[in-house]
């Protein structure tokens, strides 16, 4: 037996265990405009697509018959729980005639995204930060099927090391950050962009997977929380006012090298605080106060102090 035909039977013994309830799920009380489910479950669509990719779906977490929740399980509509009613895209089709599309997930459909969706989320919006109606991607069309591969063995999306190249197919901006030279270790498969982003949607401004973004930092540095007895309001308030997460060319993913960094908020004015170069200075060398580290040669203690005498950020 080959593997495609064993496959193939596999999903005819769950078809024949499903079938009743697949029977009084399709009886409608407008027969003539409601669309039809196919006759014989998984079996009708089996007849034609029998193919190692489609057939997949049967080692999947979808196709475990004891679950009564599963597509596969009892009384469930098996592919159809997914792709929609399919009798008429299963039936007999005249010659010239074009064959009627599954509503869902067919590149023939014409259905709306919100309504291919709906057949996964009728299963799935109970499951715990399930958000999707409050998402970027909800309001922009994307499909569930834009991410996740469900005739797959393995669903890229849902693994660490395979899901960035997902994201990244539309998401071409971040693609290029993490290629800086700093980056969070994204491109070696160590973290993933649901390290921090919530993808089905969180109440959340950008999807973010915590309630602020500086709770979405705390998660991993969780030492920068505090509290010190000298914050640094920049800090306190937003990571982002001076980090890149998605990676920089600046050491240590910061949006500009100090001093032009510290200088986007701190004027000059009583304090050493130029740019790093000798225009202006006899000694024609470049301000001892603004070499190397620069700022924080002084205010080393940037994120905030606990020293008693750390009110400059400098111990
Ligand atoms: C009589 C043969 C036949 C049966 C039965 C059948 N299909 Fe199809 N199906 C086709 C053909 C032909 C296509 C067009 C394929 C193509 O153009 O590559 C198609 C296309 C599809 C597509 C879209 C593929 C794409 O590239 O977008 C999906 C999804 C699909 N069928 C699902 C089903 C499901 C679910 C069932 C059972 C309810 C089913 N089919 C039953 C013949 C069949
Ligand atoms: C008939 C109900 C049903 C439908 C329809 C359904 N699912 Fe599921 N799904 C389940 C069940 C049951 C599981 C396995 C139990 C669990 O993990 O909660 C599951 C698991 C999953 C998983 C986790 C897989 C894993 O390997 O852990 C993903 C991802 C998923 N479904 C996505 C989808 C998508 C996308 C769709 C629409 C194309 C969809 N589901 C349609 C019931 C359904
Ligand atoms: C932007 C990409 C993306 C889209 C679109 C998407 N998902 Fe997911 N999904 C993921 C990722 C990533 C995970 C892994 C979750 C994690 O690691 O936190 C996941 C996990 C899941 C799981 C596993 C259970 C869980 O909650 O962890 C289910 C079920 C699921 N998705 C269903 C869906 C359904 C249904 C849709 C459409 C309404 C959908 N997803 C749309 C990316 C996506
Ligand atoms: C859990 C939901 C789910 C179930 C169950 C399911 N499908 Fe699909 N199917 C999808 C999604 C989503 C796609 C889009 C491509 C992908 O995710 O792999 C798809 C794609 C397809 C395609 C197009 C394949 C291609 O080459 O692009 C065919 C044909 C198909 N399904 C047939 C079936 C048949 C036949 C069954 C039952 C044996 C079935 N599907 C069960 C969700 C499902
Ligand atoms: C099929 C294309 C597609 C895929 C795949 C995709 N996204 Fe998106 N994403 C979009 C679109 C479209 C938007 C809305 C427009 C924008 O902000 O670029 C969006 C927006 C976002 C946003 C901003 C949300 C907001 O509220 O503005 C985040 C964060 C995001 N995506 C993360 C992810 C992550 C993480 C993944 C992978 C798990 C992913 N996306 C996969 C298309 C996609
Ligand atoms: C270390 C945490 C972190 C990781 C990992 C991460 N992001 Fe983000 N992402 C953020 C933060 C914080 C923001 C909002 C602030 C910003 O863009 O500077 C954001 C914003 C976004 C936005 C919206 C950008 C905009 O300006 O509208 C998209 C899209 C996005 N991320 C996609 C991704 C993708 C795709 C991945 C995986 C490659 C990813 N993110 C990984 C933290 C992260
Ligand atoms: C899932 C865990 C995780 C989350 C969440 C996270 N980080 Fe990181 N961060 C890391 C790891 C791992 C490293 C790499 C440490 C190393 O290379 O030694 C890192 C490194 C950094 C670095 C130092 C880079 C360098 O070159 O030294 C900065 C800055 C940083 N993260 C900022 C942030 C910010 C800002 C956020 C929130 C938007 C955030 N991180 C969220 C895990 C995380
Ligand atoms: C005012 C600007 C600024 C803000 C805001 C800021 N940082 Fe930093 N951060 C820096 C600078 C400058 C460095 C480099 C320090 C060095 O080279 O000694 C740094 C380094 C880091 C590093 C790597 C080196 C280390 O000390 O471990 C991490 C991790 C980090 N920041 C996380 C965060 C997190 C998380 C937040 C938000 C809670 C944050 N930063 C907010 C300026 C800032
Ligand atoms: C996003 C704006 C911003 C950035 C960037 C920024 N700071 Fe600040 N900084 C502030 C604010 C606001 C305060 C609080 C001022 C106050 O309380 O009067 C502060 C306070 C300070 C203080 C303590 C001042 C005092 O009088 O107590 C020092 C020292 C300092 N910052 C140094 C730095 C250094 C060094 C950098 C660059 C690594 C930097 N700051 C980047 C906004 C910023
Ligand atoms: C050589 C050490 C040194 C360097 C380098 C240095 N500072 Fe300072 N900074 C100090 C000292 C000492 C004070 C305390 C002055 C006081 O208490 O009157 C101070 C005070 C401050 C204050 C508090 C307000 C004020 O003016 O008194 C800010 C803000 C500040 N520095 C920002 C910066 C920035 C931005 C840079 C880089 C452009 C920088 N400092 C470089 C030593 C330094």
């Amino acid at each position: 037996m080959t593997a495609n035909a064993r496959l193939a039977t596999v999903a005819a013994i769950f078809a024949v265990i499903s079938f009743p309830g697949i029977v009084s799920s399709q009886s409608s009380d407008d027969e003539t405009s409601a669309p039809e489910y196919s006759r014989k479950g998984a079996d009708s669509c089996l007849a034609c697509h029998d193919d190692q990719k489609v057939l997949s779906v049967f080692q999947t977490a979808h196709a475990v018959p004891g679950d009564a929740n599963s597509p596969f399980g009892h009384g469930q509509l098996q592919c159809e729980a997914c792709h929609g009613p399919g009798g008429d895209h299963a039936g007999r089709v005249r010659r010239g005639q074009e064959r009627p599309p599954v509503p869902a997930f067919s590149s023939m459909s014409s259905a709306s995204v919100a309504d291919q969706n709906g057949n996964c989320i009728a299963c799935h919006s109970g499951d715990q930060g399930f958000a999707w109606h409050a998402s970027g991607h909800d309001s922009n069309s994307v499909s569930c099927a834009g991410c996740h591969t469900v005739h797959a063995d393995n669903d890229p999306v849902l693994a660490t090391s395979t899901q960035v190249e997902v994201c990244f197919d539309c998401h071409q901006q971040q693609r290029t950050q993490s290629m800086k030279p700093y980056a969070h270790p994204i491109r070696q498969g160590k973290m993933e962009c649901a390290s921090c982003h919530s993808p089905h949607g969180e109440t959340t401004d950008l999807l973010l997977a915590r309630q602020t973004l500086n709770d979405t930092c705390y998660d991993c540095h969780a030492e920068m929380r505090g509290p010190y007895l000298w914050e640094h309001a920049p800090v306190s308030e937003d990571c982002s006012n001076c980090h890149e997460p998605h990676g920089s060319s600046q050491p240590g993913m910061l949006s500009m090298r100090a001093p032009l960094l510290c200088q986007g908020c701190h004027s000059q004015d009583g304090h050493p605080s130029l740019p790093q170069d000798d225009s202006g200075l006899a000694s024609g060398v470049p301000s001892q106060y603004l070499l190397g580290q620069s700022c924080l040669n002084c205010h080393s203690e940037v994120h905030g102090s606990n020293h008693p005498s750390g009110s400059k950020l400098m111990r």
